[in-house]
């Protein structure tokens, strides 16, 4: 279900309506798109706004992160299964998400971290608008919008041969960037009122000037997160403020806050420590634990991305793959 409109996307920067004029005018054709733009910028915000002003807006809106999936279970899931396909394989087959959003819009996020075994089937379904499931013989037409998104710069996958050129060219026939944060001048503030509005309801009143107040402290913060990290931020500021009042040390928060963001922008590639969550449990010998270790460190380093960690190990994706379910290691 797509949930949001061009109207819930906020911002008066010339930025982020140059942005939004662009994608209303690609609300009116069928093209596919390719989203380009950093973490919580509002990608998916955009895709389903596109979709509920197109022409397929009573069709269905469906959404996958490519990055979620293996190489297999993504084959399943776009284009569905017949029965028997392979073991374990759900009786009567299953309908893929391509089938499901037959009228309607596919939203294809984090398509950077498509398995290149897959690219070709996704290329081969966009040239010929059909869909032959895994294991079956016929193919099934599909009448289906596609919207891609990505944080990744594409052309440098595709100089290092992770991402097809012939597929670059086909999903990316519409571009869109998504401006971050930090390009959006006066937009900070406007959001964070926006959400401070949403968290705080009719108790803001009491605390407006203390928000103002934090608002401007953080006024020249980069904010790599984006929207995403705003209003978790303020989310954060509006409970504790619900629940401890204005006496709170929100001094000390701030410059710790602050000071986060030295570490980040002297390396804009370096992921905080408490962003990366990987979790696992290896059972076995000091080689498994040594092996699991290397993989978690790989990833961590690499922006929790399993393709770049699989390069640097110099192991293939679907080996890197193979060993985090042996070693029961999750992003
Ligand atoms: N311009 C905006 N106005 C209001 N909320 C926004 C805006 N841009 C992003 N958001 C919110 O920020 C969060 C991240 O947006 P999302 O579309 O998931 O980002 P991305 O897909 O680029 O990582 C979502 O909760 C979204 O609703
Ligand atoms: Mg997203």
């Amino acid at each position: 279900m797509a949930r949001y409109h061009f109207r819930d996307i906020k911002g008066e920067s010339d930025e982020i309506k140059n942005a939004i004029s662009i994608a209303k005018s690609y609300a009116s054709s069928d093209s596919t798109i390719l989203i380009q733009g950093e973490t919580g910028t509002g990608k998916e915000l955009f895709a389903q706004s596109i979709h509920n002003s197109s022409s397929r807006k009573s069709g269905p809106f469906v959404a996958i992160n490519c990055a979620s999936l293996s190489s297999n279970l993504l084959e399943s899931e776009l284009f569905g299964y017949v029965e028997g396909a392979f073991t374990g394989a759900i009786k009567g087959g299953k309908i893929g998400l391509f089938e499901l959003a037959h009228k309607g819009t596919i939203f294809l996020d984090e398509i950077g971290e498509i398995p290149i075994e897959i690219q070709a089937q996704l290329l081969r379904v966009l040239q010929e608008k059909e869909i032959r499931k895994v294991g079956s013989v016929v193919k099934t037409p599909v009448d289906v919008r596609v919207i891609t998104a990505t944080n990744r710069n594409l052309i440098d996958e595709m100089k290092s041969k992770s991402f097809r050129e012939d597929l670059y060219y086909r999903i990316g026939v519409l571009n869109l960037t998504v401006p971050p944060l930090r390009e959006r001048g006066g937009d900070v503030m406007l959001l964070g009122r926006f959400f401070f509005d949403k968290y705080l309801g009719s108790d803001k009143t009491k605390f407006l000037s203390m928000f103002e107040h934090i608002m401007k402290r953080v006024n020249s913060y980069k904010w790599y997160g984006n929207i995403r990290e705003l209003q978790n931020f303020v989310e954060r500021i509006s409970v504790l403020m619900k629940y401890h009042g204005n006496g709170y040390d929100f001094e000390q928060l701030v410059s710790s806050f602050i000071s986060k963001d030295y570490s980040i922008s002297n390396n804009e590639d370096s992921i905080e420590e408490d962003q990366v969550c990987i979790t696992t449990s290896v059972k076995g010998n000091d080689l498994n634990k040594w092996e699991a270790e290397k993989i978690t460190s790989a990833l961590k380093n690499n922006d929790l991305s399993i393709q770049k960690a699989a390069d640097a190990l110099g192991i293939s994706r679907t080996t890197l793959w193979r060993k985090m379910k042996q070693y029961n290691i999750k992003l």
